[in-house]
């Protein structure tokens, strides 16, 4: 199979996800006789991992309906990758031969730090209130100063106002955020692939893919650039195929790009959304990942005056910046009142225990401690981090996009695939699974180039290590093509 940018995804494609306990659905028809590339791909997936599982793959159970089939049933590569690092997961002392896990977006490089400001005297907090049902938009408290902390991280012009944010449980609730208001959504590949899932969990709401080209052409002047003439383009297509498109999603630093745009593209982005009367929600859960000081991150948030304040929805949570996707709390800033109504509804089953959000406001008050010791500390780690596994990659030979954001590096392992094939791409996956690592490959984020993958570095080096050397020395194999030199790594492409 060769490459072909994907178009539709409908729910024959089920991009894996990286959530340990997020599950797939399929409950609609493929909207295409014929397949796209992407949707190919997720089918031969399926029946790969099949395999993988052998004598374990579930049958349909009588006891549930189709629906209730179809998500216990479906599981994507991600999370096949990790429910077998959970079997088997590596402990440095109790199970040195299990899984390293370099595939799920998690900073493990701050428990120290976390862990000395979470033990203080103020976070063990008894109140009546903690333990009562609450505003399931979260209690005023943490509002209020998740408001305050995105005016100031956000260098938001005009103080954010309590009543326009609402917690989320999680910040992966595209489908609460949108799917009142949406039949389809535009959104650039690679992206986030678990967004299919939590749509397609909620909601019957479908992507239309803007698929990003990996190499630098005329009208790309980085690889994957997205361009507001792309989404425009995109927008066109989806109207020759009878789609009604109603929000587009962005996301800001990237994942799996781990690009950041800047406020003129943003605003660009912007202006298009409003120009074709687009809900934009932006994704900004790894805004304080940026880990080089000469780059600046540019939230939405901060811009003067939004070109569509009544359709831009923006998203943020504690699990990337902070570090603590555990704790399971993101928020929305929207001033669309009809918005924060309908998600108070919803927040009715996502509600947010009363004890996790106490500490979590007193954590975001705590500006001394964020600005001076946790963020320095973060990032000079995360920096630390990168540096080594780019370091590896290079004297491998390995091409990757050189971004100084989020917890991962997005990786160019064509050269590894006998073929360029998602095959392949799944078959290199299964390698690293079989000598116990696990990483995420493309088709994970519906990339329409079979090939790349996502590596994540927020681990301490000797594990990073460990990974290393299963991960990359067996493919030193006749089938592979020689490294490329260190030039081409660093040149103009990357
Ligand atoms: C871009 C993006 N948005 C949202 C999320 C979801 O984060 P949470 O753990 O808060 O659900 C992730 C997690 O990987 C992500 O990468």
């Amino acid at each position: 199979m060769t490459t072909a940018a994907p178009s539709v995804s409908s729910s024959l494609s089920q991009p894996p996800s990286e959530a340990p306990t997020t599950q797939g659905v399929s409950t609609q028809e493929t909207i295409e006789s014929t397949p796209p590339a992407s949707v190919k791909a997720c089918k031969m997936s399926q029946s790969v991992l099949a395999a993988l599982r052998g004598a374990e793959t579930l049958g349909p159970s009588v006891y549930l309906s189709n629906r209730g089939n179809s998500i216990r049933q479906t599981q994507g590569i991600l999370q096949e990758g990790y429910a077998q690092y959970l079997m088997d997961k590596h402990h440095d002392a109790k199970n040195p031969y299990g899984i390293i896990n370099m595939g799920t977006s998690e900073n493990k490089l701050c428990y120290d730090v976390l862990g000395k400001r979470l033990t203080k005297p103020d976070m063990p907090h008894f109140d009546p209130s903690l333990l009562q049902y609450s505003d399931w938009k979260g209690h005023t408290f943490l509002r209020e100063e998740v408001a305050k902390f995105l005016t100031h991280y956000c260098c938001s012009p005009n103080p954010l106002k309590l009543i326009w944010v609402s917690l989320l449980y999680v910040s992966n609730s595209y489908g609460h955020c949108v799917f009142h208001v949406v039949d389809a959504i535009l959104i650039p590949t690679p992206f986030y692939g678990v967004i299919t899932e939590d749509l397609q969990l909620y909601s019957d709401v479908k992507l239309f893919h803007v698929p990003l080209d990996c190499e630098v052409g005329i009208q790309n002047s980085r690889p994957f650039h997205l361009t507001e003439g792309k989404l425009e383009e995109g927008l066109k297509r989806a109207k020759q195929e009878g789609l009604i498109i109603r929000a587009v999603i962005l996301m800001n630093p990237h994942n799996p790009l781990a690009e950041i745009y800047t406020a003129d593209e943003m605003i660009a982005f912007l202006e298009f959304a409003k120009r074709n009367e687009l809900h934009c929600i932006v994704d900004e859960v790894y805004m304080l990942t940026v880990f080089d000081e000469s780059v600046s991150f540019n939230s939405v948030l901060g811009i003067d005056s939004l070109p569509d304040p009544q359709r831009t929805h923006v998203m943020w949570g504690m699990s990337k910046d902070f570090a603590m996707a555990g704790i399971r709390i993101g928020t929305l800033y929207t001033e669309n009142r009809d918005l924060v109504e309908a998600l108070a509804q919803l927040g009715a089953f996502h509600g947010v225990s009363g004890n996790s959000q106490h500490q979590v406001a007193q954590l975001l008050q705590d500006r001394e401690w964020i600005s001076k010791e946790f963020l320095p500390e973060n990032r000079r780690r995360l920096k630390a981090a990168h540096s080594y596994l780019t370091g590896e990659l290079q004297s491998m030979g390995i091409p990757y996009l050189d971004r100084h954001a989020a917890l991962y590096v997005w990786a160019d392992l064509r050269k590894f695939l006998r073929e360029p094939s998602f095959e392949e791409e799944l078959s290199l996956w299964k390698g690293f699974l079989r000598h116990k690592v696990v990483v995420s490959c493309g088709q994970a984020f519906c990339c329409s180039t079979p090939g790349w993958f996502r590596i994540v570095f927020a681990d301490q080096q000797h594990h990073l290590q460990l990974g290393q050397t299963h991960r990359f020395l067996m493919y030193s194999r006749p089938c592979c093509k020689e490294p490329e030199s260190k030039l081409r790594i660093k040149g103009p492409t990357l």
